[in-house]
């Protein structure tokens, strides 16, 4: 593997879903290994890059946007990325896709919303279903799930830590990350 691999992997899924989670653990596994790595997570990016866009359809396209603009940047230049925002239509997923031509990997957190919503980490659920929150994704906003994702990880059936142990062998398998080191 060259020390120049950079990729994006492009999550996309509900909230809720487990994008952060994921994130988080797989890069405590690849940063183990030695790989540097960027995340870009919607909440986060929303708080500086993106602050001030709603959820309209226009503000989360501007945001997805920009997130696959930086993304590019990096992985062009041998960062891996992992993107976890919900980025919910298809065409500007798409848009990302052609940007960064092989080092995009799309990778669908998959959990239906009732699922999320019985989970409702951050109570979002709850006030989307009541109203209280507007264009809420999957409640009252849609969300367009991925065609051909490289990769499908459906977090009904895998805890965290086994999502995170998927995708780390995908990257083993592609040789964009380093083989484990036996010990
Ligand atoms: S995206 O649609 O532009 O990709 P992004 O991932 O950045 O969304 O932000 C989603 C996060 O914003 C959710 O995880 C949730 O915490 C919060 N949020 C607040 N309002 C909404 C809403 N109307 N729809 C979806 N997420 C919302």
């Amino acid at each position: 593997m060259s020390e120049e691999n950079g990729f994006t992997l492009w999550f996309t899924g509900l909230s809720g879903a487990g994008k952060t989670t994921i994130s988080h653990l797989l890069a405590t596994d690849l940063e183990a290994r030695g790989s540097k790595l960027e995340i870009l997570d919607g909440d986060v990016v929303r708080e500086n890059l993106s602050k001030g866009l709603g959820f309209s359809k226009e503000d989360r396209d501007i945001n997805i946007r920009r997130i696959a603009f930086v993304a590019d940047l990096l992985s062009r230049n041998g960062t891996p990325v992992i993107t976890a925002a919900i980025s919910p239509y298809r065409s500007i997923r798409d848009e990302a896709r052609e940007l960064m031509g092989d080092r995009f990997i799309e990778v669908y957190i998959e959990a239906s919303v009732d699922t999320c919503a019985e989970r409702d980490v951050k109570g979002l659920y709850a006030k989307a279903f009541s109203g209280e929150i507007k264009e809420f994704t999957g409640v009252s906003d849609p969300y367009e799930a991925p065609e051909n994702p490289e990769v499908v990880i459906k977090t009904e059936e895998h805890p965290p830590e086994e999502s995170a142990a998927i995708l780390l062998a995908y990257l083993e398998e592609r040789d964009l990350i380093p083989a484990a080191v036996a010990s």
